[in-house]
């Protein structure tokens, strides 16, 4: 059970929703199933309408499909979303604690919800994520004008604090379950995140998911599943599992319920509908061929790995308590060009990691140069709390460490304009979503690869079209549709180079 760590902040003063006496509800009796059997939805009496929520949304993926939950939980709990945050009586953010950049972005917009609530004391203020979960009973201490506070496992507390009439603040920070179950409010109707785990048994020396996820904790292939099926038959056609660690799935479920990563791969594959299956963040050590084939034998997994590297050195690696060296990474590398010589490559990297020499340096260079990586997420190293690399020293400078990003970066956009030239002349399979960001008169869709198309000619947000790729860059493909086509049949097999 998780903990009611409320305390009394404050003096007492009303910031529930003004509907009668005291409700503190359990979850059990806040959720109950849906008509369809499975998912479990707000019950509506409670529901107060008219209000407005305005959610920000800091940090990974993770965070994004939790804040479709938190979105979804809410309109079913009669709240609408306001454009801003002076428009809103509740005020959420959904922190991350990654980078240090996120933090100090996470304070200025704290300090602009300060400030609305000093005008208009009845504004409640919420922070959920990981910040908020490694922070626990000090974000009361640093933000005293904070109402709620819950972390990554306890999205569903949020609706037992606004169905009660707490006059206290309320901090959640006991892992509880899993928000799989909430109803979701997803950005496009035509793609979906599935939650396959959450937590990590890794220990990666600068990483703070550990300690604000906790362990790893997989969800049963059966539930999975059954949500897959859900979401085609709600006109879903991409999946992306999500997990910390994606291809750990699995193995800490009991025998009887027992499925690999690359068993799970095979049973969303199969259901109708899903066209494109995606994953992140899956870890080298883990990668195994099963899953590598999988990509080449089902259909609906698409061709890109995300194949986070973090550093070249296996010196770094080791401190970084990686669990590979370079040998191990490139390996993987080979093996996965070697099934699959057309994926996509991705990865994210640190740079300065505390102690990394300049030679260290220049291995990650080495490697972002041999792999030729179709992108790359990099970080300069920042200290987390509660994570050992914050002890370690760090004599490498500031200014240093940002002069290295630089040269990664050329390298690593100059190797993907480079391996981007592939696509050029190709007919490919494309789902659009939308507009173009720079040009409204041409649309924006997504290949298999994962790659940015902006391109001219028909089609509709949600839909399958073929594109014909005229020029790359090393981050987006710009091409043309032709208007006399059939749409795109879902499948890299029958995509085609041109003649
Ligand atoms: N400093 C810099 N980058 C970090 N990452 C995780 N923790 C840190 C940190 N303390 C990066 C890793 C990870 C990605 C999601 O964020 O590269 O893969
Ligand atoms: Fe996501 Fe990690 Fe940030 Fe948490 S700390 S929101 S898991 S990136």
């Amino acid at each position: 059970m998780g903990c009611h760590c409320g305390r009394a902040r404050r003096a007492a003063r009303r910031i529930g929703n003004g509907r009668g006496p005291c409700r503190l509800l359990s979850p059990p009796a806040a959720l109950g199933a849906d008509a369809r059997g499975g998912a479990a939805t707000i019950l509506g009496p409670m529901a107060s309408p008219s209000k407005a929520y305005h959610l920000t949304t800091f940090g990974c993926q993770m965070n994004e499909h939790d804040s479709e939950r938190m979105k979804g939980m809410l309109e079913s709990l009669g709240y609408g979303e306001a454009d801003s945050r002076d428009q809103a009586e509740l005020i959420l953010f959904n922190t991350c604690s990654i980078r240090e950049k996120a933090d100090n972005r996470l304070a200025g917009h704290l300090g602009e919800a300060k400030r609305l609530k000093s005008e208009d004391p009845d504004k409640v203020i919420g922070v959920g994520g990981c910040w908020s979960q490694s922070m626990k009973e000090r974000v009361f201490e640093q933000f005293p004008f904070v109402d709620v506070a819950f972390g990554p496992g306890q999205v569903h507390r949020l609706a037992e604090f606004l169905t009660s009439d707490s006059i206290t603040a309320q901090g959640y920070f006991e892992f509880e379950g899993f928000t799989g179950h909430l109803p979701m409010r997803r950005a496009r109707d035509f793609q979906a995140w599935i939650q396959i785990s959450v937590g990590c048994n890794c220990k990666c020396a600068y990483c703070i998911v550990p300690s604000t996820r906790g362990r790893e904790v997989s969800r049963p292939a059966a539930e999975l599943v059954a949500e897959a099926r859900r979401l085609a038959a709600d006109g879903v056609r991409e999946v992306t599992l999500l997990g910390q660690n994606v291809n750990s799935y699995g193995r800490d479920l009991p025998s009887s319920a027992k499925a690999s990563f690359a068993e799970l791969l095979a049973m969303v594959d199969a259901v109708e509908g899903i066209d494109r299956i995606r994953y992140t963040s899956p870890h080298p050590k883990d990668m195994r061929e099963d899953v590598i084939r999988a990509h080449a034998e089902l259909e609906s997994v698409c061709e890109h790995i995300h194949l986070p590297l973090q550093a070249g050195s296996s010196r770094v690696l080791k401190a970084m308590r990686r669990t590979y060296d370079r040998g191990r990474y490139m390996d993987r590398v080979a093996m996965i060009r070697d099934v699959l010589p057309d994926v996509a490559l991705t990865t994210d990297i640190i740079v300065g990691f505390p102690g990394e020499t300049e030679a260290e340096f220049c291995e990650t260079l080495e490697v972002a140069e041999q792999v030729a990586y179709d992108s790359a997420f990099t970080f300069v190293f920042s200290p987390r709390r509660e994570t050992t690399a914050a002890e370690l020293a760090d004599p490498v400078a500031h200014d240093v460490k940002r002069e290295r990003m630089q040269r990664l970066v050329e390298v690593v956009q100059r190797r993907a304009a480079e391996r981007s030239q592939r696509f050029v002349g190709r007919r490919m399979e494309v789902l659009v979503e939308g507009r173009s960001r720079n040009d409204p008169d041409r649309l924006r869709g997504r290949t298999r690869h994962n790659k940015t198309v902006n391109f001219t000619g028909p089609g509709e947000a949600g839909e399958m079209v073929w594109v014909d790729i005229e020029s790359a860059t090393s981050t987006t493909l710009a091409g043309h549709a032709d208007a006399a086509d059939e749409p795109a049949i879902p499948g890299r097999l029958v995509e085609r180079q041109l003649t």
